[in-house]
């Protein structure tokens, strides 16, 4: 398959998460339809109380990352914060909050249907210093050496083209800047059906990089300071709750990815002498 035709498969199945998050009914990343997002493996219980407070509740409901990258990066006032794929915009509007009036916050994400939520979610949280950009993070639509903290949630492991998602990442921080970044990572072998599956693709495993593949791939974009730090370790019971309804056997492959499944917090400098 094409980067093009996953891309296109990508949106279709984020266009309608965005649409069941405004119908009110529960949607997520990791496992498969009709699945209740609160006891979703990957995307529950990621944000504390007080965090849940500070954005509209469809904001939280439209939520589908695998970790809580703003209160990892250490944001402080007037940085210039990017979220890559910025779904419902909930790190963005929590991002806009850390930096303050003196800072911004930007998402970018492909699919209207997202933004248009996220745009909304704005609109109630009353946040002025929020923008929500439409692009692909393979082609930034920021300028060069212009951002101060590149987040994500969940949203690399989508991508077909990595290499060029990290090049553009790089590009844009500022000499400096931090990537701060939340995704599914692997550690071990993966059985071939699990990386061959679409449906997998799109709820963000099966595209998910080897932690030794994505620190290489981070060092070779011109990163430093690089590191991988498991946030929460997917075993066997997780396993099967995300790789059922694939028409995977279940029975016989869960055991297999039995605790090689992480969300991990992805983090990495561009050199303060970078251009
Ligand atoms: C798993 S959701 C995560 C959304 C958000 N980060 C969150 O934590 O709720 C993935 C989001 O990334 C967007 N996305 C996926 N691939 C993208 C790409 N190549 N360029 C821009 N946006 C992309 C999708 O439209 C979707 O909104």
């Amino acid at each position: 398959m094409s980067t093009d035709q996953m891309r296109d498969i990508v949106k279709e199945k984020y266009a309608a998460a965005a649409l069941r998050a405004q119908a009110e009914k529960a949607s997520c990343c990791g496992t498969g339809a009709g699945q209740s997002s609160c006891c979703d493996p990957i995307t529950s219980g990621l944000y504390s109380e007080r965090e849940s407070g500070e954005v509209p509740e469809l904001a939280i409901r439209a939520s589908l990352g695998c970790g809580n990258p703003t209160a990892l990066a250490e944001l402080k006032p007037g940085e210039v914060v990017l979220d890559l794929g910025s779904g419902g915009g909930i790190d963005v509007l929590l991002s806009a909050k850390r930096v303050g009036p003196t800072g911004k916050a930007y998402g970018l994400d492909m699919t209207d249907e997202m933004l248009a939520l996220a745009r909304e979610n704005q609109r109630k949280a009353g946040v002025a210093n929020a923008e929500f950009l439409k692009g692909e993070i393979e082609n930034i639509p920021l300028p060069d050496n212009s951002v101060d903290v590149i987040i994500s949630n969940c949203v690399i492991n989508l991508a077909a083209d990595k290499d060029r998602v990290l090049a553009e990442a790089f590009r844009v921080l500022k000499p400096g800047g931090r990537f701060a970044v939340s995704d599914v990572v692997v550690r071990g072998e993966i059985p071939s059906e699990i990386r061959r599956s679409v449906e997998l693709w799109v709820g963000c495993l099966s595209g998910a990089l080897d932690e030794s593949d994505y620190i290489a791939r981070l060092q070779r974009a011109g990163f430093d300071e690089v590191s991988v730090e498991p946030t929460r370790v997917y075993k066997l019971e997780d396993a099967r709750e995300f790789l059922s309804g694939h028409g995977l056997d279940v029975d016989a492959i869960a055991p297999l990815v039995d605790g090689r499944f992480f969300s991990g917090f992805v983090r990495a400098r561009k050199p303060v002498g970078a251009a």
